[in-house]
């Protein structure tokens, strides 16, 4: 394990564009459960996960009935509100500070990326303090809207102030198209990338599991001095995982090497011998 701090200590020192890319298991620490870990949300109750892959289709053909329940049901994620980061969450923070990390890409929408501080932040999956306009693409505060108050008048679904449109959760349903800006800044930064830190998630849910094999596979055409077009690889990338357990990553050879651990140690750990060696 050490040696292995070391290297992912020594990669980010080494990098000129590093990232980071999260999952639920950075968030297991702050109490919030993951879903396909060995206590996992799914995992334990595989309907949950038949009715979430149902939801979006839900929302399309029932808005208002959508949010009822929404706005009745509580949450299978617990209290977010409550929530705080933990030290993956502050660690991956510290490394921006020191100007190491450009970007964290997170498939969680519990905004706790943010409440520790991390400025460079695309949330991927969206937000759940956050409502999004289905037509614009708008984001809204939750606050900026009195759902309860909507629901009692009888007034849901709530509309998009800007241009009339239906406005949903931030947080993107199975089956829900990724917002084209968050799609496309992660894309950018998949192609920018020479290091990728991936933290907490079993890396199977499409496409933001797609985002390691672009960044690994990229290639570009050129036109050699013969005037025949050659495919070459363009500027290397380290991928490394920290994760409780091997992901297909892993398995397929995606990443570089897998720090098999929690996040809330391994990552703290990673920043103290960076510090170290930065000394
Ligand atoms: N430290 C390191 N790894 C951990 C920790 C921890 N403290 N806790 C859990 N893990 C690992 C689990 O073993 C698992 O491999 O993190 C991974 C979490 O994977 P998932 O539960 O599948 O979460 P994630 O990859 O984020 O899921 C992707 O699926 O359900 C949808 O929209 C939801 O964004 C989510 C998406
Ligand atoms: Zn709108």
């Amino acid at each position: 394990m050490e040696q292995l701090i070391e290297r992912a200590a020594k990669d980010l020192l080494d990098s000129k564009h590093a990232i980071a890319l999260t999952g639920a298991g950075i968030s297991t620490e702050s109490g919030i459960p993951d879903f396909r870990g060995p206590s996992g949300i799914w995992t334990k109750d595989p309907d949950a996960e038949r009715r979430a892959y149902r939801s979006y289709e839900r929302f399309l053909a029932d808005p208002k009935g959508w949010w009822q329940e929404r706005l009745t049901i509580p949450s299978l994620l617990g209290d977010l509100e409550k929530a705080m980061p933990n030290l993956g969450h502050y660690a991956l923070a510290e490394l921006e500070k020191l100007g190491l990390l450009k970007c964290v890409i997170t498939q969680n929408v519990d905004a706790l990326h943010e409440k520790a501080g991390t400025a460079n932040l695309i949330e991927y999956h969206g937000s759940l303090f956050k409502l999004r306009c289905m037509s614009c693409n708008s984001r809204f505060g939750r606050d900026e809207f009195d759902l309860e108050k909507l629901m009692s008048e009888n007034q849901l679904p709530p509309h998009c102030s800007k241009c009339g449109g239906v406005v949903k959760t931030d947080g993107v349903a199975f089956g829900e198209p990724i917002p084209s800006d968050v799609a496309h800044q992660s894309l950018e930064e998949a192609w920018k990338c020479d290091l990728m830190l991936i933290c907490g998630t079993s890396a199977v849910v499409h496409p933001f599991a797609q985002l390691p094999r672009i960044a690994r596979q990229r290639k570009r055409e050129r036109e050699s001095e013969t005037g025949l077009y050659v495919v070459e690889q363009v500027q290397a990338v380290t991928i490394v995982e920290v994760n409780a357990e091997p992901t297909p990553l892993t398995d397929e050879g995606i990443s570089d090497y897998l720090i098999q651990g929690k996040t809330g140690e391994v990552l703290p750990q990673i920043v103290e011998e960076v510090k170290a060696r930065l000394r």
